[in-house]
């Protein structure tokens, strides 16, 4: 399929668009269908479908995502997983059996997935929607050309233009998704006074992005290791915390002193944005293996785990409001997994109050901090339609930047 200009324009110029978003970067299956509309100040959203589908289960037994293993579950999950998102947005409606030949070259690599597709979706009329948007990158990479080609051959199939988008960008956006007290599955979107600065956390990333001006980011600080999801995972596992290790964690720091132990928070007083978690994590390491197994136990559990947490809170909150002050945030914002961390936002929320009492900040629904596709949907809306792409220039990218 060819996106003319003209298509995208008209995209472009619509009030009103309404988007099927699919995600699969990692171990989460996830489609959303939702209608978004202009609203005076800033947009409204009205969800109509949002489906995570989690392989956690699965990789736990490894200890860790298993890429190969995510592919076969995201060909297994995704035609259900979109069915029943139809099913929610009541969109299923039956039509003569839609010629393949097209949708079998783009999922030639899918057998299993294309053998889905064939049997549920060719009779399925093209449902009611104005767009496709789908996860690009960053994530892993045998995961992320699941849902890529599976978003190729629907844009295909039902003739639609599909938008390209990438993981971090949905997760920054998820912080703009303000639910509505009155209305079940309507969010606005308000329109947020610019420096905005984004801390994104998440299981593969630790980044300190700055958008000046609408939605140009530019990376101001990252991880030169591990990303502080990770680092969470890790030594939750070496805990032998249920995976992944982050909130298992961090709800066990809650019964724990953190001035017991000292942990270090590596690079806390670099005049720069990066971030590293591997000392840390090694830290811990070695002070749970240099305790005798019972003593780690009984009593020293919890202590360790607020210990850690406090380090990694530590480097996270400072240097985000370093940045704040020096950029000029008007607005500060947080998103990604580790964002559901209830001590990362409530400490990050009090110290902004308390030292930039004029900026605004925004934290996702906690429900919306891990991976979903109502994120992705989300910042292909406000992204904007010049993303639009023809389908065969869509690939996956594991390792792209914001920016
Ligand atoms: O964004 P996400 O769902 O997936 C990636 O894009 O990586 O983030 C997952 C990460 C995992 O490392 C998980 O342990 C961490 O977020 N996480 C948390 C919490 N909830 C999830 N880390 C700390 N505290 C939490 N409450
Ligand atoms: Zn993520």
């Amino acid at each position: 399929m060819f996106i003319t200009s003209n298509r995208v324009l008209l995209l472009e110029r619509k009030h009103a668009m309404r988007i099927l978003s699919i995600e699969t970067s990692c171990d989460e299956t996830a489609i959303a269908i939702a209608d978004f509309t202009r609203a005076p100040t800033g947009a409204r959203v009205n969800v109509s479908s949002h489906i995570v589908s989690s392989q956690t289960r699965i990789h736990a037994a490894f200890g860790g995502v298993v890429p190969n293993l995510a592919r076969r579950e995201h060909q297994q999950n995704l035609v259900p997983t979109l069915m029943s998102a139809l099913t929610q947005a009541q969109m299923l409606a039956p039509q003569a059996p839609a010629r393949h030949q097209a949708v079998s070259v783009i999922l030639e690599r899918e057998q299993y997935l294309l053998s889905l597709v064939k049997k549920h979706l060719l009779a399925i009329a093209p449902p009611p929607i104005d767009a496709i948007a789908a996860t690009y990158g960053p994530g892993l990479a045998p995961a992320l050309w699941v849902g890529v080609n599976f978003a190729r051959a629907l844009a295909e199939l039902w003739q639609k233009p599909l938008i390209p988008v990438n993981h971090m960008a949905g997760h920054f956006f998820s912080a703009l998704l303000q639910k509505d007290k009155k209305q079940e599955a309507s969010f606005s979107i308000p329109s947020v006074p610019f420096p905005v600065l984004g801390l994104l956390v998440s299981g593969g990333h630790t980044e300190l992005v700055l958008v000046k001006k609408p939605w140009h980011f530019s990376i101001i600080g990252t991880t030169l290791d591990d990303a502080v999801g990770e680092a969470y995972d890790k030594i939750g596992r070496l805990m032998g915390l249920s995976y992944p290790g982050g909130p298992a964690l961090s709800h066990l720091a809650a019964q724990g002193d953190a001035r017991k132990y000292h942990l270090p928070s590596p690079m806390l007083n670099t005049k720069d944005y990066h971030f590293s978690f591997s000392g840390l994590k090694t830290a811990a390491f070695y002070l749970i293996r240099g305790l005798p197994p019972a003593t780690f136990e009984a009593e020293r559990k919890a202590d360790i785990a607020a210990s850690f947490e406090k380090a990694a809170l530590d480097v996270l909150v400072k240097k985000t409001l370093r940045a704040a002050k020096e950029y000029k945030a008007k607005t500060v914002l947080i998103g990604g997994g580790v964002s559901a961390n209830r001590v990362l936002r409530k400490r990050l929320g009090d110290t902004l109050a308390h030292e930039l009492p004029a900026c605004r900040f925004l934290a996702p629904d906690p429900a919306l901090a891990g991976d979903n596709a109502l994120m992705i949907a989300t910042a292909a809306y406000m992204t904007g339609m010049k993303k639009a792409r023809n389908i065969s220039d869509v690939r996956a990218d594991a390792n792209v930047v914001l920016g």
